[in-house]
């Protein structure tokens, strides 16, 4: 059995991600606020949990990761898909509380939760695995979107730091930057005003342009070429070489 952990499942990559591996008979927890209509059957299990609210994680993912151990998986894969590009807005207009939330989704929640990852199965799974949904943004400021951008640096270090840390001879880390996926977060950037997002111009040009790839196909990518075949300890994987 196969064994799969995918946050930020009620849509977009994640949702997509999910659909997939429930298709190919990995018994898959989905972890987010919300489930989606599309995740179904005996080997999906959804764990409601709001990733903003960081010292709630452990005790949502205790038991349920425990389960999946218990069931002597042959590998598990967690990966860190869940994030929000809220709050866009120039440094020196954000609101405390806003950085607070956002750092919190897209770093603090991928952290503990790769913690728990590391706790539960590093050792203790022939092959395990965590994969980080990364962007471009980790490596470009984007007028706007620097907290997305200081939290996707961060989580790639998240990456570096299993890899250093972690000799379990089955055992990954490895940072995806999926490239532009067109979802509900590209829909949300390009509706922003110019004042909020000065870059705002360059995602509506991606969507304008035909750009945005289907989360499906980039899904199907990554379940083949990062989730099933073997991976490169600690590198960053872009779309474009998938
Ligand atoms: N789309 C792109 O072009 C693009 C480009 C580069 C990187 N990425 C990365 O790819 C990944 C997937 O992005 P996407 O485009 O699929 O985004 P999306 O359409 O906005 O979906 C984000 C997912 O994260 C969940 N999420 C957000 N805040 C949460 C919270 N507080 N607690 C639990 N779940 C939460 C959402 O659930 P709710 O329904 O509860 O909000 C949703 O399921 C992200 O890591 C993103 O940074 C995307």
């Amino acid at each position: 059995m196969h064994g799969a952990i995918v946050t930020g499942v009620s849509k977009g990559l994640g949702e997509a991600l999910a659909r997939l591996l429930l298709a190919r008979d990995f018994r898959v927890i989905g972890v987010g606020r919300n489930s989606s209509p599309r995740l179904a059957g005996g080997g999906y299990r959804f764990v409601a949990c709001d990733l903003g609210d960081v010292a709630g994680i452990d005790a949502a993912l205790e038991g349920p990761f425990a389960e999946l151990a218990a069931a002597k998986p042959a590998t598990v894969c967690l990966i860190n898909n869940a994030a929000s590009a809220e709050p866009v807005g120039v440094l020196g207009h954000l609101e405390a509380a806003a950085i607070e939330a956002s750092l919190a989704v897209n770093l603090a929640a991928p952290t503990v939760i790769a913690n728990r990852f590391c706790r539960v199965f590093v050792e203790q799974v022939p092959e395990s695995r965590i994969i980080n949904v990364s962007s471009g943004a980790a490596q470009s400021a984007i007028p706007g979107a620097s907290l997305y951008s200081i939290a996707k640096a961060g989580l790639e270090m998240l990456t570096r730091s299993l890899a250093a840390e972690h000799r379990a001879p089955g055992f990954r880390a490895i940072t995806l930057r999926p490239g532009i996926i067109d979802t509900p977060m590209q829909t949300f950037i390009r509706s922003q005003s110019q004042e909020l997002l000065p870059s705002v111009a360059m995602f509506q040009d991606f969507h304008a342009s035909g750009r945005l790839v289907p989360p499906d196909v980039v899904a199907a990518r990554i379940v083949d070429r990062l989730v099933t075949a073997d991976v490169d300890q600690g590198r960053t994987y872009s779309y474009t070489e998938l």
